[in-house]
Formats: C-alpha cells, structure tokens, sequence
C-alpha cells in the first residue's frame, strides 16, 4: 500500500488478480459517498435486524443466553493456558492508529478482493467446524450468508452438511472449501476433485492441527462437539507434507491455501510450491500454546511472501479497527472465526449479515477518521506500535460494555 499525502480518488475495490467472480459478489453500491455518522440503510439485501442488534456486543450477548455452557466453552476457548488466545487480542490492542486530519474523506471504500474476487469488506468466514451445533444449518447458513452480504465463507470439513450440499445451497456465489487430512492421498485428492467439481473457488490445507490442541474449558466439561465425537484418522494428518501439497499443486486447478502458516520460513517453502494465498493463523490460540499473536506474525509473512501468495490473517478480529489494522500491515483479507460463531448462534444467516453489517460501519468510521478513502491510501506511518493495552485480553473483552451489564 502506497502512503498517500494526496488524496486519492473517488476510491475503487483494490486492484488484485483480475478473475471473473462466480457469484454476485458485493451487493448493490450503497455509492461512494457514506453517512459516517448515520449507519448506512442496508435496504432489501440487508439483515433486517438494525433495531435488534445496534452493537456487535448485542450478538454476543444473544449467543451467549442461546447456547449450552458447554458449547459456548467450545466456541470461545483456547488451549492449554490461552496464552496464543490472549495473545492475538493482546497484540492487536498494543497497536494504536496515527490519524491524519484535514484531508477530503468524504468517500470512503471499505470493500477488498481475494483471489480475484471482490469482497463487500475484506473478510472471509473463518472454517468453524460443529456449526451445526451453533445453528441447524451449520456450513449452509454462514455460505448464505456470505453470498447474501457480499463476502466468502469456507466450509470445514468438520462441519456439516457436507461439501456438495454446502455448494448447492451456495451455487450463486463464492465459497472455499477447507479439509483436515483424515485419509490417504487417493482420500485427499477425492476432496480436491470434489471440491473442483463443486465449484469451490479455493481449497484450503488447515496445516497447524497435526495434534488436537488441549482445550481445558472442553477436557474439564467431559465435552465433545458433533465432529469430534467422529473424529477418525489424525495420524494422517500428521504425516501430511509438502510433498502432498506439490502434489496437489500439479494435478488440481484450484488456487490453494494453507491455513496456520506463522513463519516466514514456511511462507518461503509454500511460495516455491506455488501456493496462492497464505493464511497466518494460530486456530484462534486453539492449538500450539505460547505462539505469538497472529497480528505479529502478519508482516514477517508479508515480507517473506514478497507479492508471490496472497496473505490472509485470522485471530481475535472482533472489530472494524482489528480489520483496518491487518490491511495496513499487509493483508489481502482477514478471517472471522469466533464474531461469526456468536452472530450465526444469535440469529443464523440475519445474525452473520448483521454482524458484517456492523464490522462494515465500523471499518467506514475508522478510514474516514484515519483520514483515508480506502486501505491503499494507508501505510505503517499510520500505526504505533508498542500502545499500552487498557483491558486484560479475554474472550469478550473487545467488548467492554458487556461485564458493564450492557
Ligand atoms: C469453534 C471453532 C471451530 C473451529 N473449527 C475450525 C475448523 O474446522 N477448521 C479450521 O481450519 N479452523 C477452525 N477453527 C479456527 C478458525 O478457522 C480461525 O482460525 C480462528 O477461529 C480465528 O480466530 P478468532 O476466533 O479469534 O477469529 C475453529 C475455531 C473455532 C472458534
């Protein structure tokens, strides 16, 4: 991103690999000029849930008086200690932004673009994997509602229903199928034909679970999702290479993405196999405890992929400045895991759009304040690193108002 001492014009999607979508893509241009202050009218392709839900925490709120305390425990929890859990927040709070005033923002384009596809905001839907025990249409309800916002979503292999039904209920829009290797390599490439077949747009490796990581808050409850109770073949997982990924390189034509990269190293040997997009994740803090915060991760990786992979980055996103955040340091796009396991408990498919709808205000006021038109307007010069974090990291704590009694 260029720094901009001018003002940019009237800002456009950020320019990315030309590839026609396969859905709708954004919905209607709500047009450049947005009402900071006023939250824009989502018209007929809107939530339909403004009054309901006013404030992102009002999501939370609801997810958290629908769902069983065991299955909240699993949505939010972290493993071992949640040191890498808290750390993802921590780190995003220790990064103040350096406004800059007196500059024309009257137009402000928060939208992005992910492997040619042109995305409302740059957000994907983290792979959740049990949704079905989160909302009854599980992976069918957050593609929906992915489609319907103008966003993507991927699809755990851990989540139900399967792949070709997810892509049916999706057929008219963007979706990217992730897997867990629990079979062989015939197993493997089974999925990737699938997946192709389908008309995933990507395919996406999780390559940071060769171990399920200890989460305690699940241990000490004696609890099991749906999908872990099935849980079969992790040692395949385990055994699982670059080797395959070459492999899968040379014989499907789908961009790939490994999921829980956190070197530069790695990002070296995934951009030599030619792999599209780099996602730096840690699993939400769910796997290797005493990781580092993802954001940290985020601009070794950027470095290291030089312009070579698109980069993704998830972990303890919760809100428009963590998003604006990520862009300036170098993300194609971030993923949402937990923000969209609360909206799909709280009020399904309404719930996901309603919380993009409001992540969406969110980014709009930040660019505007930061006295921006758009994310390629932004460089680092914008960031202080080393801020005093205000609140102890938590689950909710992105959430003040709510241990206020909100
Ligand atoms: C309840 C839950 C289930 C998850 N299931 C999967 C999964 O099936 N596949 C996967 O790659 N990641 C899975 N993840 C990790 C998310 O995709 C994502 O990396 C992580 O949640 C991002 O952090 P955040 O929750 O702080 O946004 C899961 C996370 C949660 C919270």
């Amino acid at each position: 991103m260029a720094a901009a001492e001018q003002r940019s014009p009237a800002a456009g999607p950020a320019a990315g690999p030309e590839k026609a979508p396969s859905g709708p893509g954004p919905g209607p241009d709500p047009g450049p000029v947005r009402d900071l202050f006023l939250e824009p009218d989502h018209g007929e392709r809107g939530s339909g849930l403004n009054n309901e839900y006013a404030v992102l925490h009002e999501l939370v709120k609801a997810a958290r008086a629908r769902l069983k305390p065991g299955t909240w425990d699993y949505l939010i929890g972290g493993s071992e200690t949640e040191t890498t859990f808290r750390r993802n927040r921590l780190a995003l709070d220790e990064i103040a932004f350096r406004p800059r005033v007196l500059r024309d923002v009257s137009r402000v384009d928060p939208s992005g673009r992910l492997l040619g596809v042109p995305l409302r905001i740059p957000v994907v839907l983290a792979p959740i994997g049990s949704l079905q025990d989160l909302d009854p249409g599980g992976g069918a309800t957050t593609a929906r509602a992915a489609i319907d916002y103008g966003v993507v979503s991927m699809l755990s292999s851990a989540c139900e229903p399967g792949l070709e039904e997810v892509a049916r209920a999706a057929a008219d829009g963007p979706k990217i199928f992730q897997l867990y290797v629990r079979g062989d390599a015939g197993w493997v490439d089974d999925h990737a034909r699938r997946a192709v077949e389908c008309g995933y747009d990507a395919f996406a490796l999780t390559v940071d679970l060769d171990y399920y990581g200890r989460r305690e808050r699940d241990l000490a409850k004696r609890f099991k999702t749906t999908a872990r109770r099935r849980a079969a073949g992790p040692e395949f997982q385990m055994r699982f290479s670059w080797d395959d990924v070459k492999r899968l390189k040379d014989r499907f034509d789908i961009p790939i993405i490994l999921k829980g990269i956190a070197t530069a190293e790695d990002t070296e040997i995934a951009c030599e196999h030619g792999v599209e997009v780099i996602y730096v994740s840690n699993h939400g803090g769910r796997q290797l405890d005493h990781g580092r915060g993802a954001i940290e991760v985020l601009p070794e990786v950027v470095r290291a992929a030089a312009g070579r992979a698109e980069v993704m980055v998830d972990g303890g996103i919760l809100r428009g400045t963590d998003v604006v955040k990520a862009m300036i340091l170098g993300a194609d796009a971030v993923g949402i895991g937990r923000l969209t396991g609360f909206a799909v408990a709280a009020a399904g498919r309404s719930g996901v759009m309603r919380m993009l709808e409001l992540l969406e205000h969110e980014i709009c006021i930040c660019l505007g304040l930061l006295g921006v038109n758009g994310y390629r307007d932004l460089d680092e010069t914008w960031l202080h690193r080393g801020a005093r974090a205000v609140a102890e990291p938590h689950a909710t704590s992105a959430f003040p108002l709510l241990a206020e009694g909100y």
